[in-house]
């Protein structure tokens, strides 16, 4: 591509030289013509002999290059440009009637050699060499001239013309391959990002297939334990009251027990114990509430490859996923408890894969609590109070799930790259970079949603999901 352009350039390069030389060498021609008939009237004019020999000599150097230049334009010259092809026109011109112009030329030339060659007695005003030449020069032979370099121009013209259409053309191709060379880089790049979804999606899917696969084993097995304690207290409680109401009869019936009895009911302060039992009691029923919720929100949260879209009530999804990071919201020896707010409006239940939901609203909660983190150890005697708010409102095509934060925030050139496959601020071992990416792709191309973010350096950090009600 480059060859041929650079070619053809020199080609055309070559042609306009060619085409300015000859419309400027036979330009020249006539008025070398013309010039040679003023000084022969000049010569036959004057009377300074001293005159004469300037206009002699004037005159030979008009003729000489007049005819060295005819010689050329006939016959080409590299020098000057000048072309030994000629177009059948200009051929036509110097040749045939009615111009016969080399002839004409000749004739011309030859004459004004006559004249200045005369001897000094004969270069006068009547002379008619002069006359042949004042009327060749101002009769036939000036149109004869004319025609050459009109027609020397006419092609000149035409070259250009075809020259601006060979550079259009070569303009166009090179916009052609410029675009076919554009498009093929936007493929490559196309390619290239999709790749690296590809290569995302699959860690991810291993990841959470392997993560899904021990929680929902762990869940199991702290659920038959925690089964058995609750499955047991009912009748715990029952044989507890039992006993409690057979030391009552004995206290009834034998209202003063031996010594011994006496000191050890004193020591276990049975009182107390029998009081005591039933909040015991009470509380190990709560434990055990509380476990199985855990192991139910375990496995809802493990449920990350299902395959269908389900009708989902959001809060229970987001209320499963505080209950699993609870841990990380209490108090810590390095810091204060994190305080969660819930804004939830009315939401209607949507189509959606509530894993993959959870898998997002788990990533945005740890990322909130890391910059909270953060900011606490930045500055250990704030007076705000982190928190986290999380709020939820349906709109015409779907619902918003907002979740603020006001830990770190972010400069600028991250939140330009939040969503980049491992961009990570976070120390090695501790960030993946993947979170957000992989929450982008859920929430854009599983759920036809969109995910944003707002943050301000300081001052916190607030995501934005929509997630439309008709996601196909
Ligand atoms: N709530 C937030 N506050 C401040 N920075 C955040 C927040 N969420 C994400 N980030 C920034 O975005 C980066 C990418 O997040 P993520 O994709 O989850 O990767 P990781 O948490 O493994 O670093 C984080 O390293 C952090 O710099
Ligand atoms: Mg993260």
């Amino acid at each position: 591509m480059t060859l041929n352009t650079s070619k053809a350039t020199a080609q055309q390069l070559k042609t306009q030289a060619v085409n300015a030389a000859l419309v400027n060498i036979s330009g020249r021609q006539r008025m070398l013509s013309q010039r040679a008939a003023m000084f022969s009237l000049m010569l036959a004019n004057s009377r300074s002999p001293e005159e004469h020999q300037n206009l002699k000599l004037q005159l030979r150097h008009v003729v000489d290059l007049m005819e060295s230049a005819h010689e050329s334009l006939i016959y080409g010259n590299d020098e000057l440009n000048l072309p030994k092809q000629k177009s059948a026109a200009i051929t036509a011109i110097y040749f045939d009637a009615p111009f016969n112009v080399d002839q004409q030329i000749r004739a011309y030339l030859a004459t004004v050699r006559s004249f200045f060659q005369l001897p000094e007695t004969e270069i006068t005003p009547t002379n008619s060499f002069l006359r042949r030449i004042t009327d060749e020069a101002s009769g036939r032979l000036l149109p004869a001239l004319d025609a050459v370099v009109a027609q020397y121009q006419r092609e000149n013209e035409t070259a250009q013309v075809e020259n601006k259409q060979q550079q259009l053309k070569l303009y166009q191709e090179r916009c052609v391959a410029a675009e076919k060379a554009q498009k093929s880089a936007a493929r490559a790049q196309e390619t290239l990002v999709a790749l690296q979804k590809a290569q995302v999606q699959l860690i991810q899917a291993e990841k959470m297939s392997s993560l899904g696969q021990m929680v929902a084993g762990i869940a199991h097995e702290i659920n038959n334990p925690a089964n058995f304690i609750h499955g047991n207290l009912p009748h715990v409680k029952r044989y507890v009251e039992a006993i409690g109401n057979c030391l009552k009869l004995y206290g009834k019936h034998y209202p003063s027990p031996n010594d011994e009895i006496q000191a050890y009911i004193q020591e276990i302060e049975l009182d107390f114990i029998t009081e005591d039992l039933e909040k015991t009691l009470a509380s190990i029923d709560l434990g055990t509430d509380r476990i199985r919720d855990i192991v139910l929100s375990l496995r809802n949260f493990s449920r990350m490859d299902e395959s269908e879209r389900k009708s989902v009530d959001i809060h229970k999804g987001i209320d499963n996923t505080l209950l699993i990071l609870r841990h990380r919201l209490k108090q810590q020896s390095y810091r204060p408890a994190i305080e969660i707010v819930r804004e939830f409006g009315y939401l209607p239940h949507v189509e959606c894969y509530s894993g993959q939901l959870n898998q997002v609203v788990m990533n945005i909660l740890s990322n909130a609590i890391d910059a909270l983190e953060d900011e606490f150890q930045n500055h250990p005697n704030t007076q705000k109070r982190l928190h986290i708010k999380i709020c939820t409102e349906a709109y015409a095509d779907g619902v918003v799930i907002k979740i603020l934060d006001n830990g770190t925030g972010m400069s600028l050139e991250t939140q330009h790259r939040i969503f980049d496959p491992f961009f990570t601020t976070k120390e090695v071992g501790k960030g993946t970079g993947m979170g957000m990416a992989i929450s982008y792709q859920l929430i854009s191309e599983k759920h036809n949603g969109t995910i944003e973010c707002f943050s301000t350096e300081g001052e916190g950090t607030t995501f934005v999901i929509k997630l439309p009600n008709d996601p196909a």
